[in-house]
């Protein structure tokens, strides 16, 4: 391979017209340039927007018009489904049920697949604790030990057991790293943290997707304490290449090669390629800095052929692997197929699955399909907008259900349905007085999740709220259904709703999911992956925060001098791991053991949990622990197991966990992972923020810490 051949082999590019330039700064080259490139070898593949046709005639020419006729590969953001669409990340973490995404991300990537798509730009695995960025949404949410549960889980739906068969895609864990500490919660800004928070909270994710099997890396726009993570030798080469042993490709997010020059630490084209390619990111995505820049670099002496080879290699190994030498049309042959009806009942089970019911006062929900008129009302009460939420660039021809069409279809007499769009009062007030229970579908628009999608306040806008308030004052009991990719401070009528149910965006399905757990066919098992905090100014919110050196006292909430604010509480409106279900499940009889545990030894931890309720349901049952003394501070309480339990109306169960000294290690004061000898407090809770609370002693051959590996 010469040269610039190689130099191909590294640079990614949107397909000419292929309408998705995130950054239009961009300058696109013409049609007749890039088939010239791919004649030359210039191009390594494509990522989005290209049919299939387009996908084929390109794939022909890199392969038989090319010197070395070597195949494209072929690249989308295949995030929550393809021509399916599947509930938004953050709402099928919501399921707490990591095999139900990896079956999401199985059938996305069945679909893409037979699109002659092999590479995903998936799953984001970017731990998100600020609501107002925006990004959130394509996450696991605020957790690390959810975010390495759906990493992995998705890795595996992605690239399934055997990458070389035709339905594989394979799957990049993004973006590296801590893209989802912005200041501010604004998208591509600075992040500063310690390496201990970047270890134990932003990277773990990370290294579940690789252990997984990910093939690939994405950096992430952003810089850490100074250094672009595109051009961080430490975060791509120290960690992820030696201490992880990584030997799959980086790919630089769209032109964040190029963005150094903003970023201020490359002065010019050349020395951003420079950078950014001795750093360790393989791919140039989009930007042309690579073709443009690098064989001068090479010839110059300033990157080392050995680096280019090396990046070479593991592009060349990634196709290889994909089976695209053996059959380069792979995916490409077939006619082109946009619907996939057998996906409909998946997508309808994980939008379900993925509603989280905040409140039901009264036992309001599930709602009785005749001998009761409904009204529903508010922005979102039809489709087909607002219902698949971002990235849906590929939507199959069926258009996703809308709350109307799917209560009607679940109703003994759709009459009974009185549909008032948009939020004018008049209209509204007169359907719930003629009602008797209103469902308010509020929330946010598409178009205000995901990238670029920031926002300030975290509070619903005042002409819904102003509708909410009117349609409670008619006395009539009141569903919010809150449409959000994103956690929401709740106000006023909404907040106090008899029931409040966060619904997301649940694609395809969506009316149909609704109406199943409205009705009651499907009860609500959803729990919350990012805390609901009660106030827009109490972001950034997580439940695994420090205790400071003054914490609240529960007895004593009013003590002055304490963490907290004055004109609200600190604690979340809704803890993480919050949601009900329609059973009435108690915890009791906590038990640990031994009380002392050895230093190799295993922890028993045993609960009972009983449905009270009349009704079956599934609750998730979740082990906190809390480190009571260490040599740094450490969360008030951190996750570290749970479990989905089928619980029959009237039925107990017996539930055990086990840990040992690995579950309870965290970065100590040299920056290794330790654990400490000492007392810890654990909780099996329905929540972060409830349980029964036990204790033990975790013995050890020091009183001070013990390096692990
Ligand atoms: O994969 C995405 C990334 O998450 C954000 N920038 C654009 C990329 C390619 O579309």
């Amino acid at each position: 391979m010469t040269v610039e051949e190689k130099v191909g082999q590294l640079s990614l590019f949107a397909p000419v017209a292929a309408g998705t330039i995130a950054n239009p700064e961009t300058r696109q080259p013409s049609a007749e340039e890039q088939r010239a490139d791919l004649r030359a070898g210039r191009i390594t593949g494509f990522f989005n927007g290209q049919g299939l046709a387009g996908k084929r005639e390109a794939q022909r020419i890199a392969v038989t018009e090319s010197r070395l006729g070597i195949p494209l590969l072929f690249a989308a953001d295949v995030i929550h489904g393809f021509r399916t669409t599947f509930p938004v990340p953050l709402a099928e973490a919501a399921s707490w049920d990591p095999d139900l995404a990896e079956r999401t991300a199985r059938a996305a990537a069945v679909e893409a697949a037979a699109d002659g798509f092999r590479w995903t730009f998936a799953p984001m695995v970017d731990i998100a604790r600020d609501a107002r960025w925006g990004r959130g949404v394509e996450g696991a949410g605020e957790d690390v030990f959810l975010g390495r549960r759906f990493a992995a889980a998705r890795v595996r739906g992605f690239q399934g057991a055997d990458l070389s068969r035709p339905d594989a895609m394979a799957a990049t864990v993004k973006h590296f790293a801590a893209y989802g500490a912005a200041e501010g919660g604004l998208d591509y800004n600075t992040v500063d943290l310690s390496e201990r928070t970047l270890r134990e909270v932003y990277l773990p994710p990370f290294e579940a997707g690789l252990d997984a099997g990910a093939l690939a890396v994405m950096t992430s726009f952003n810089e850490i304490a100074g250094v672009p993570s595109n051009a961080n030798p430490w975060l791509l080469g120290q960690v992820l290449r030696g201490e992880w042993k990584f030997p799959g490709v980086v790919v630089s997010d769209y032109t964040a090669d190029e963005e150094l020059i903003a970023h201020g630490v490359a002065a010019d084209a050349r020395e951003a390629t420079r950078l950014s390619f001795l750093a360790g990111t393989d791919i140039s995505m989009q930007s042309g800095l690579y073709r443009d820049h690098l064989p001068a670099l090479v010839a110059s002496g300033e990157v080392p052929l050995a680096r280019l080879d090396d990046a070479v290699r593991r592009v060349l190994r990634l196709k290889q692997r994909l089976g695209l030498f053996d059959d380069p049309m792979r995916g490409l042959d077939a006619p082109e197929r946009t619907d996939w009806p057998e996906h409909r009942a998946l997508a309808r089970e994980a939008a379900a699955r993925s509603i989280v019911l905040l409140k039901n006062d009264g036992a309001l929900l599930p709602l009785p399909k005749v001998g009761r008129r409904i009204a529903l009302v508010g922005p979102f009460t039809g489709g087909p907008a607002d219902l698949n939420g971002p990235w849906t660039l590929f939507p199959g021809p069926r258009p996703p259900v809308g709350l109307a069409e799917g209560l009607r279809a679940a109703m003994a007499r759709p009459s009974d349905l009185l549909v008032v769009p948009g939020t004018d009062i008049a209209p509204a007030v007169a359907a719930a007085r003629r009602a008797d229970v209103v469902l308010l579908a509020l929330g946010e628009t598409e178009a205000q999740s995901g990238e670029a999608r920031s926002r300030t306040g975290i509070g619903l806008p005042p002409a819904q709220q102003a509708l909410a308030e009117a349609v409670a004052a008619t006395g009539k009991p009141v569903v919010v259904l809150l449409r959000t990719g994103r956690a929401l401070a709740l106000q006023g009528a909404v907040r106090d709703a008899q029931a409040v149910a966060v619904t997301w965006f649940l694609g395809s399905e969506t009316g149909h999911a609704v109406a199943d757990v409205l009705f009651g066919d499907t009860g609500p098992t959803g729990r919350l992956p990012v805390s609901f905090p009660r106030e827009s100014g109490q972001v950034p919110y997580h439940y695994a925060h420090k205790p400071t050196g003054r914490p609240v006292v529960p007895s004593r909430p009013e003590a002055f001098y304490t963490t907290r604010y004055l004109d609200s509480p600190h604690t979340p409106l809704y803890p993480f791991g919050h949601g009900l279900g329609y059973g009435d499940v108690v915890y009791e009889d906590v038990s640990v053991s031994p009380a002392r545990l050895p230093w190799n030894g295993v922890l028993t931890v045993t609960a009972r949990i009983t449905n009270r309720g009349a009704r079956d349901t599934v609750e998730t049952v979740q082990l906190y622990v809390h480190d009571r003394v260490a040599s740094v501070t450490r969360p008030v309480r951190e996750l570290k197991a749970f479990r989905r339990v089928p619980l029959a109306a009237g039925a107990s169960a017996t539930i055990t966990f086990r840990l040992d000294r690995s579950d309870l290690r965290f970065i100590g004061p040299e920056g290794q992972w330790v654990a400490e000898p000492g007392a810890f407090d654990i909780w099996i809770a329905p929540s972060a923020g409830a349980g029964q609370q036990a204790g033990f002693m975790l013995e050890g051959p020091t009183l001070h810490h013990v390096g692990e590996r």
